[in-house]
């Protein structure tokens, strides 16, 4: 699987643990950035992530910055994108197999690192169940598509 991943000045460290962790799996990701410590403003790294997305140049993306709010809201501007905060697997879970949801996000001073991996590590064990569910997110699609 190939993953996009994003963040802001908030999470470098966080993402460095985050991508050995995927590499471990036997993910190929591609890093979009930042890779400053310097601030920057998270809606241009979510926008990159996003629109690789929802382009199929990588399969799923994961952003990160303090909170993964900002982010995630910059990211499901994104036409085709469903980015979902998650601070703990049950979310996380819920959110492949109901929500379809093609973005992971969470916030580097929310959670710690271990836990950040058993998330990744749910999202990326889970697959959409589709059935019921692909007629909700048919009816999110909708609205994106009156709107655009
Ligand atoms: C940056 O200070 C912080 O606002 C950002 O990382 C994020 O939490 C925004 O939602």
């Amino acid at each position: 699987m190939k993953i996009g991943i994003g963040n802001d000045h908030s999470a470098l460290e966080m993402k460095a643990e985050i991508i050995d962790y995927l590499k471990e799996r036997g993910c190929e990701v591609v890093d979009y950035g930042t890779n400053s410590t310097e601030s920057c403003d998270y809606p241009i790294y979510g926008e990159k992530v996003a629109r690789a997305v929802a382009a199929g140049e990588v399969d799923q993306g994961i952003l990160i910055c303090g909170t993964g709010l900002g982010i995630s809201l910059a990211a499901n501007k994104v036409k085709g994108i469903r980015a979902a905060v998650c601070s703990e697997p049950y979310t996380a879970k819920m959110a492949r197999l109901h929500n379809d949801c093609n973005i992971l996000a969470f916030g580097a001073r929310v959670i710690g690192p271990e836990l950040a991996k058993m998330i990744v590590e749910t999202w990326l064990d889970t697959e959409f169940e589709g059935g019921r569910h692909q007629r909700r997110v048919d009816l999110i699609t909708k609205i994106e598509e009156e709107n655009a």
